[in-house]
């Protein structure tokens, strides 16, 4: 397996948002620049690497982040969180990459400018766009994301990363084979890219307005196996039924994101079949780059920061509750 990546660590920096798109009711595309790279102080508390506090946390002495505090503005000079906003989903686009990002990597957005909720989000990079721009693929959930989908074109906000660890290449000879649940697309979509054409991916959603970028999948996968629950686009039924239909073997190598409920079954299946794989996983999360212990889970290796460590784990180092 190749060297993971994701040792390297990203820094604080600002973004413009190019365009904050939806692409259903609950699911946006937000597109963004990044404006300045690797700026060491700006508009007012900054802090670097090894040891004060970063916007949402202090530092551990092996965290190398370096926050840098800015405000959020709409394109109209308005705040990015007030306003009336479009209810529906919208996509949002960052301009520029600070350092070099791998699937399965995620960045800690800001959200919006107010006191509450003073923490950024956490978002997997989804995509490069045009122009050097970072894309990521959410769904609204709660008071973060929502404030983030009404971030207007125009406004800049600040970005901390590329974090943690990204998605190892599948070993020689095996097949890569990929189950995507929900919104745990956006963290599989560029790996599913840079396999180029290699990967039978299996994906489920709740219904076919939320099967998201089918063309282009299709497009870059060996098989497209699509799952929804109420039967509107591919099978009737979980992602999960899909997969039990599918012959495992220990030549397939797995990679999942998804609700904790699919990863735990895909994770049993898996090793069922006598092979393994890795998958990502999700916590709450503050400060995003190993300081505050608040992402800690239970692994067969000990506890472990999903920040830092993962997200992305081996299947067999999982310990579900
Ligand atoms: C490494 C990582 C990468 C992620 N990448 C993406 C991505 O690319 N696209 C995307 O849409 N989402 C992604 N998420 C999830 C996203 O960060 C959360 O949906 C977001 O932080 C929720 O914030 P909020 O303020 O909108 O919701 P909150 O108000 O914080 O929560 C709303 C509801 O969602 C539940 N919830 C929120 N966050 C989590 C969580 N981490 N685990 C379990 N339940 C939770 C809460 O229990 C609550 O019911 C990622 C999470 C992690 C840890
Ligand atoms: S979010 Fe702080 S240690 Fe992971």
């Amino acid at each position: 397996m190749s060297a993971n990546p994701g040792e390297k660590e990203g820094l604080s920096f600002q973004a413009e948002v190019l365009s904050n798109t939806a692409l259903n009711a609950e699911h946006l595309l937000l597109t963004l620049k990044p404006a300045t790279s690797e700026t060491p102080e700006k508009k007012g508390s900054v802090t670097t690497s090894g040891g004060g506090a970063a916007s949402g946390g202090g530092l551990a002495p092996d965290a190398k982040a370096t926050s840098i505090k800015g405000s959020v503005t709409t394109s109209g000079g308005g705040t990015a969180s007030g306003g009336g906003l479009a209810p529906d989903a919208k996509a949002t686009s960052i301009k520029g990459s600070v350092t070099p990002v791998a699937p399965g990597q995620f960045y800690m957005l800001q959200v919006g400018q107010s006191a509450e909720p003073l923490l950024k989000r956490p978002l997997c990079f989804f995509r490069k766009g045009e122009g050097n721009t970072l894309e990521f693929l959410y769904r609204i959930r709660g008071k973060g994301t929502q404030l983030l989908s009404q971030i207007k074109p125009g406004a800049e906000i600040d970005v901390l990363g590329p974090l943690g660890r990204a998605w190892p290449r599948p070993p020689k000879g095996k097949t890569p084979l990929i189950v995507a649940g929900g919104t745990g697309l956006a963290s599989l979509y560029p790996l599913i890219r840079s396999l180029k054409g290699k990967a039978v991916v299996f994906y489920g959603s709740r219904c076919g307005e939320e099967i998201l970028f089918q063309d282009e999948l299709e497009r870059m996968s060996a098989e497209l196996h699509l799952a929804t629950d109420d039967g509107t686009c591919g099978s009737k039924g979980t992602v999960m039924d899909l997969l039990g239909k599918y012959k495992l073997t220990p030549d397939h190598f797995v990679y999942t994101c998804g609700p904790e409920v699919m990863t735990r079954a895909v994770t049993k299946a898996v090793l069922g079949a006598g092979t393994t794989g890795y998958a990502s996983l999700e916590a709450y999360m503050a400060c995003g780059v190993g300081a505050c212990m608040g992402c800690v889970i239970k692994t067969t290796k000990g506890y472990r920061r999903v920040c830092k460590e993962g997200p992305v784990f081996k299947l067999d180092e999982l310990v579900f509750a």
